[in-house]
């Protein structure tokens, strides 16, 4: 049984929520390896509609065991409301795991998000204010408190007093800000220590065992590769990599133990946040598609960016994760199109590039060259075989694989579990 690492391929927000719900019928384990809070993974099943932050979308299946990875950063807050909330629901919760690695988001980390946004100013990043930034610059600088510091009062105490007393340093002198009472933040985390305890545990061996013993594992990406730190458009970017190789990193399981990685496309584009977006759409097209797609962000509520189809950056995603698959997602956003658009190749100062340049700054000069598809005018809502999909939508699906270099495993055509044709199953 495999190991499945299923990662965003454009700018986060492509579905991977609904794609994940599904895949994970067949799966023993899920694992979310990356981001935190900041992700938004709208999940909608027999159940209801629920929007999931940081507990892995395979939750709703009982014998399904559901990982925060030790690449996750972990809101406590977020975490217990979550709980509670799927709990009053009626969904179990008791195989949902915290790697006792995992850092986490303290109430300092989202104080200080908020400063520094605001000390950026016009520049700011867009970012979604959930102190993800701020907590992972402090597992790198070695600043940070993790899960299991928690389980132990004296070590807690101690590493709080050891931060406390630099962050203290920044908030008062740098932004004027009243400084954190060490008692009173000990007392919250030991109220969170109350809460997560029967939660963290080591993790990594837990799903080493389970793939030695031929279980099926999903790793869950959040963001998506355009985002990615060191790929995506930096610095309008996340603090942790969303590529399958951060998969790796964050669940604590050997690259040679993964399978397959399947990217989960839009059938356009779509961002939030600041940054270049090549075929960002500002005109009644791109009003037109947020309006069809309700895109609005499931964690900030803004309305999202919205663009054609992005060859050159989906050409990039699949060769930089990996892929040995695509899923396509929304076809149906795009039903009633006369005419629908995708970006095969940069124009930048004369040249046509393939290339997704580093430097945002370039990207913003590159100008989208266009094919133009016929759109194929009926609903593909409740088509279950590619073959009954309309030619121009056959069509349109082929030339995402051919630009993408990739096969489509999954074309979803609506949002729920079943509303998905499955070309090749990956599972
Ligand atoms: P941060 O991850 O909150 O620091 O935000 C950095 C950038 O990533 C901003 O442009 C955010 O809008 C974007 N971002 C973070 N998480 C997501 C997500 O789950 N989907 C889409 N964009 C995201």
């Amino acid at each position: 049984m495999p190991v499945t690492v299923i990662v965003g391929a454009q700018w986060g927000d492509e579905g991977k929520g609904k794609v994940i719900d599904m895949l994970a019928e067949r799966a023993d384990a899920v694992v979310r390896f990356s981001g935190g809070d900041n992700a938004g993974h709208t999940v909608i099943n027999s159940q209801g509609t629920f929007k999931l932050h940081l507990i892995p979308s395979g939750v709703f299946y009982p014998d399904c065991t559901c990982v925060i990875g030790n690449g996750v950063v972990v809101n406590p807050d977020i975490f217990v409301s979550e709980r509670d909330e799927l709990n009053s629901r009626g969904v179990n919760t008791d195989n949902v795991y915290i790697s006792d690695r995992s850092h986490l988001v303290m109430p300092y980390h989202i104080l200080l998000d908020g400063l520094e946004e605001a000390a950026r100013g016009k520049k700011s990043l867009g970012t979604t204010l959930r102190g993800i930034g701020p907590a992972f610059a402090d597992k790198v600088a070695r600043m940070g408190i993790r899960a299991g510091d928690l389980m132990d009062r004296g070590i807690l105490r101690t590493r709080l007093e050891y931060v406390l007393e630099y962050k203290n340093q920044i908030l008062t002198k740098l932004y004027g800000k009243p400084a954190i009472d060490i008692d009173e933040l000990y007392e919250i985390c030991c109220g969170y220590a109350e809460q997560l305890k029967s939660n963290i545990r080591e993790t990594s061996s837990l799903l080493n065992d389970m793939v030695d013993e031929g279980k099926s594992v999903i790793l869950e990406g959040a963001q998506g590769a355009l985002l990615d730190t060191d790929f995506g458009t930096y610095p309008y970017a996340t603090s942790s990599s969303p590529l399958s190789a951060g998969g790796c990193l964050g669940a604590g399981i050997g690259p040679t133990r993964i399978d397959n990685v399947l990217g989960v496309f839009k059938a356009y584009c779509s961002r939030v946040g600041a940054g270049p977006f090549p075929t960002e759409l500002l005109d009644a097209t791109g009003n037109r598609i947020r309006d069809l797609a309700h895109e609005y962000g499931t964690t900030t509520g803004r309305p999202r960016r919205i663009g054609w189809f992005d060859g050159v950056g989906a050409r990039f995603s699949a060769r930089i994760n990996g892929m040995t698959g695509m899923a396509i997602t929304r076809l149906d956003i795009l039903d009633s199109f006369d005419e629908i658009k995708v970006c095969t190749a940069y124009r930048l100062n004369g040249d046509l590039i393939q290339d997704f340049p580093a430097e945002p700054a370039v990207l913003n000069q590159c100008q989208p060259v266009y094919e133009t598809l016929p759109g194929w005018r009926q609903s593909t809502t409740g088509i279950t075989r590619l073959e009954d999909l309309p030619k121009q939508a056959r069509e349109f699906v082929a030339r995402l694989e051919e630009l993408a270099g990739c096969t489509a495993c999954y074309v979803c055509i609506g949002p729920v579990r079943e509303q998905t044709i499955e070309v090749r199953p990956m599972l």
